[in-house]
């Protein structure tokens, strides 16, 4: 008997010290230091900014899931000279029969700036996993775009996620799209986790920077949704010139089916997409106890039923765990309020942005302080979600390259390169992520791992069981 049980019991055993040992020393730091140089925004007259041919021409189109399900979709453009038509005609790839949807139009002014006549249509009772074209525009200026709906949810139904953050209108950041849309594995939804054009690095906020940055990034956004993000660029904020409506350019450029998910906010909502169940929170609205964002998270996170949508996913600007020297600690109140509620319901990953470089953290929590029993680090915890920062699109301001010493053990590997990530779901229990630094022209894979589901297959448990 005594024989036969030693090796398992040293093999346990050695598994644990492995583990153990690995988790004390910290992660990795990547030896892949990338050239440091200012950021600096494409000009204006660069191709990527050109406007559309004729007179009124929609420009800046952009799509985002419009309900809960994936059977609606938000169609949204701009218009310059005058409101021109607000009418969407669309039409599935097999049907000969036309639409038409009608959208609103609405304008804003800041500071010195008057916008453009932005239209948001709602394409609704669409099939699932179907290819649609859209027509907006008339005669001579009008477009054709299309996207392909998400397939109806289920608990086995892949779908592959794009990831980028603070994405901006840098040289940069036309790197990152582009090794985004090369990337061989197709992400068909961007999980986009805020700040955007950083307009409001410009002198006054120059909105004419939301402008080119909608026409930008039209190659991408028009043809697949993207789920946005409230980041800090977003705010625009700016008492000084008269300007004290927080999200101002933000709300009346982006839409989000925010009422579909009960929520009564834009900058906090949630959708289903596939397998996956997709909560965006706010990291620069009120989440304290008996705020709105508190009591509708605290209603929503009960909603998600892990036998029909398996993957839980959460999105916020601020990362809640950050071992860079830059924004270090600013998600720190939000991680003290929402931590233990991540732990309870199993959130597979939190993805943020805000910190201009890659980090990904191990499966760790830091809920047991009390404020007087002295459990202050964090935890390794099968339970917890993986915290992913990938603030790394581009933006305008330069990589965060300063990072806290020793890597800290919740740090499983960081590097401070421009990239974006792609999340592969495969089934219920397994997922795989990849994250790509943009290296001298290539995209190349710099870190990857399998995600296990936290509801399905909670793999490391098993493992150390
Ligand atoms: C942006 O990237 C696209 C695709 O790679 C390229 O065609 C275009 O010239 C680039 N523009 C600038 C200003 O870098
Ligand atoms: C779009 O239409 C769908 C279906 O009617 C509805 O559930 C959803 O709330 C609408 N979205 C918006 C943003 O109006
Ligand atoms: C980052 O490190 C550089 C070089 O050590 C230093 O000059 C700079 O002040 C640091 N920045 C921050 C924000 O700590
Ligand atoms: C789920 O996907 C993983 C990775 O592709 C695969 O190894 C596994 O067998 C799949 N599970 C099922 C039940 O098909
Ligand atoms: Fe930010």
């Amino acid at each position: 008997m005594s024989v036969r049980w030693c090796p398992v019991i040293v093999s346990v055993l050695g598994l644990l010290v492995f583990e153990s040992a690995l988790f004390v020393d910290g992660g990795t730091t990547s030896s892949f230091v990338r050239k440091y140089e200012k950021t600096i925004d494409m000009p204006l007259d660069s191709d990527v900014f050109t406007e559309p041919p004729g007179y009124n021409a929609p420009q800046q189109v952009h799509i985002t899931q419009g309900d809960h399900v994936g059977k609606a979709m938000i169609v949204s453009w701009v218009t310059m000279e005058e409101p021109g038509s607000d009418t969407v005609v669309y039409w599935s790839e097999d049907s000969s029969s036309q639409n038409t949807a009608e959208g609103i139009i609405t304008t804003y002014t800041y500071y010195d700036y008057t916008s453009g006549f932005i239209h948001h249509c709602n394409l609704t009772d669409l099939e699932h996993d179907t290819k649609y074209y859209y027509e907006i525009g008339i005669e001579h200026a009008s477009r054709t775009f299309w996207f392909t709906t998400p397939p109806p949810i289920g608990p086995d139904v892949p779908f592959t996620f794009g990831l980028i953050g603070d994405l901006g209108q840098s040289f940069d950041s036309n790197i990152t799209l582009t090794h985004y849309e090369m990337n061989p594995t197709k992400g068909k939804t961007v999980l986009f986790v805020g700040d955007i054009s950083y307009a409001d690095n410009y002198p006054y906020h120059d909105n004419t920077r939301w402008d080119s940055w909608g026409r930008f990034a039209e190659r991408s956004t028009a043809y697949q949704p993207w789920i946005w993000t409230a980041g800090n660029h977003e705010l625009d904020f700016a008492p000084e010139l008269g300007e004290t409506e927080p999200f101002k350019p933000y709300t009346h450029r982006y839409q989000v089916p925010f009422e579909a998910s009960e929520s009564t906010s834009p900058f906090w909502y949630s959708i289903k997409i596939a397998s996956a169940y997709i909560i965006v929170l706010s990291s620069y609205s009120a989440y304290g106890k008996y705020t709105p964002q508190h009591e509708w998270l605290e209603k929503e996170l009960p909603k998600v039923d892990r036998s029909e949508t398996p993957w839980l996913i959460v999105m916020t600007h601020t990362p809640l765990y950050n071992s860079y020297i830059y924004h270090y600690m600013e998600g720190e109140s939000m991680r003290v309020i929402f931590e233990p509620w991540f732990v309870k319901y199993k959130v597979d990953v939190v993805f943020s942005g805000h910190v201009h470089a890659y980090e990904r953290t191990e499966r760790i929590s830091n809920i047991g302080y009390d404020v007087v029993n002295s459990k202050c680090d964090p935890i390794k915890d099968d339970s917890a979600p993986i915290y992913i920062t990938i603030g790394d699109g581009g933006n305008l301001e330069g990589l965060a390259i300063n990072m806290t010493e020793p890597q800290p053990m919740y740090s499983a590997f960081r590097e401070a390169s421009y990239g974006h990530a792609i999340l592969d779901i495969k089934n219920r229990t397994h997922a795989y992520h990849s994250w790509h630094r943009n290296q001298d022209g290539y995209a190349v894979t710099a870190d990857s791992m399998w995600f296990y589901n936290r509801y399905w297959y909670n793999h490391d448990l098993h493992a150390s069981s």
